[in-house]
């Protein structure tokens, strides 16, 4: 059911991930797969399109809700309410717009590393950043609750948490999560949660939405990364509270206008009818991790690679081979990855590997990146 795109394929389909690598580097940064759309995702866009769905999109939120809880149920045995959902342009604008319209005021907490844009975004809204780090050493990459409330002790009132964790692959525990939700309740601080990666969960994790554990919670998420939809632009935010579902659908147009009618159906169409596709996707994953963890074992014994329990992203740690830039070095040897200091600033020696990709190619990118450790 999951079928690999060519080169050229891929080069066609995604024109940021092929489109910046030269003929016959292996792009293995930005996370897109090299997976063809699944089905209904081809059917109902390529019919839209003929039939000329390029308009503005329509007020509300076409469904996005009822479609999403709908999905959260089958997986997660969780559900939100249907109308507590608001369509956004994307992940990132989504967390920008929970912060300015429902997060109080004060410093923001970033765990690091992070998906670097966590950082922008908080410079956006004019917050000051907390950062609050994971350190590369530890055993568990779990979150310093320590930190944090020492952060919200000092003034912050918002924590950016992203679970499954990009770019660590690590999926937080329910433990966690509640003792993270009872210190957000005692500080008064709110927890925005982009779970983005919630459905690319492997074998052996379990996932738990954030807002089954803490209903102040805001969760923001999009089907893009599952489906690969990321261009079309649609994401949603969700929040419990109607006074915080009213703030956020009463904010002024140009603050939150940047999603198309195709995404909107993509959405739609994604949490209900490719359940399949999504269950052939995930045993993917999990037999490229499986390649992936036995290729390191052969090739270079001294990486780490922390626990793959969901996402289609590795985080090695390849300090053992010396090389303070091991993406420099990979490009100069024909595959591109993506630099671990774009995570957490300064960390030398670590690097990210998209897995999301055939055999193959998960083999090319290993031997390239093993010739240029030496
Ligand atoms: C954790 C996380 N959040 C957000 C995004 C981007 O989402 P969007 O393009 O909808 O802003 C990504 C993309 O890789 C991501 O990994």
């Amino acid at each position: 059911m999951i079928v690999d795109l060519t080169d050229d394929e891929a080069r066609a389909a995604l024109p940021l991930k092929w489109g910046t690598v030269e003929p016959g580097v292996v792009p293995g940064w930005v996370a897109e797969m090299d997976y063809a759309l699944a089905p209904p995702l081809v059917d109902a866009l390529t019919a839209a399109v003929a039939r000329g769905t390029t308009g503005y999109p329509p007020f509300g939120d076409g469904g996005i809700g009822a479609a999403f809880a709908a999905y959260a149920g089958r997986h997660w045995s969780w559900q939100p309410p249907e109308d507590a959902t608001a369509v956004v342009g994307d992940v990132i604008g989504g967390i920008r717009l929970a912060i300015e319209t429902l997060c109080p005021p004060g410093p923001v907490v970033v765990p690091l590393p992070c998906y670097p844009p966590f950082r922008d975004i908080v410079a956006l809204t004019g917050r000051e950043l907390v950062t609050v780090e994971v350190d590369p050493d530890a055993e568990d990459a779990a979150l310093d609750l320590g930190a944090v409330e020492d952060a919200f002790r000092a003034g912050a009132r918002t924590l950016l948490l992203c679970n499954p964790h990009n770019p660590l692959g690590r999926v937080a525990s329910r433990t966690e999560l509640a003792d993270l939700a009872a210190l957000a309740e005692r500080y008064d601080a709110r927890v925005v949660a982009d779970e983005i990666h919630g459905p690319l969960v492997l074998p052996g994790a379990t996932f738990t939405p954030y807002l089954s554990v803490d209903p102040r919670g805001i969760l923001v998420t999009s089907p893009s990364k599952t489906f690969n939809t990321a261009g079309l632009h649609t994401a949603h935010v969700t929040a419990l509270d109607p006074a915080d579902q009213a703030r956020l659908r009463g904010v002024p147009l140009p603050q939150n206008h940047a999603y198309s009618p195709l995404g909107m159906l993509a959405a739609r169409v994604a949490w209900t009818d490719c359940d399949a596709w999504n269950a052939a996707l995930v045993a993917r994953l999990d037999d490229q991790r499986r390649l992936l963890t036995r290729l390191l074992a052969d090739r270079f014994p001294a990486a780490r690679m922390r626990p793959l329990q969901a996402t289609y992203l590795a985080w090695l740690d390849l300090r053992a081979y010396a090389v303070d830039d091991p993406a420099a070095a990979a490009l100069a040897h024909g595959v591109r990855l993506s630099p671990g200091g774009d995570y957490h600033q300064g960390l030398t020696g670590h690097v990210r590997m998209n897995v999301a990709t055939s055999p193959e190619r998960l083999g090319l990118m290993v031997d390239r990146l093993a010739a240029a450790l030496g």
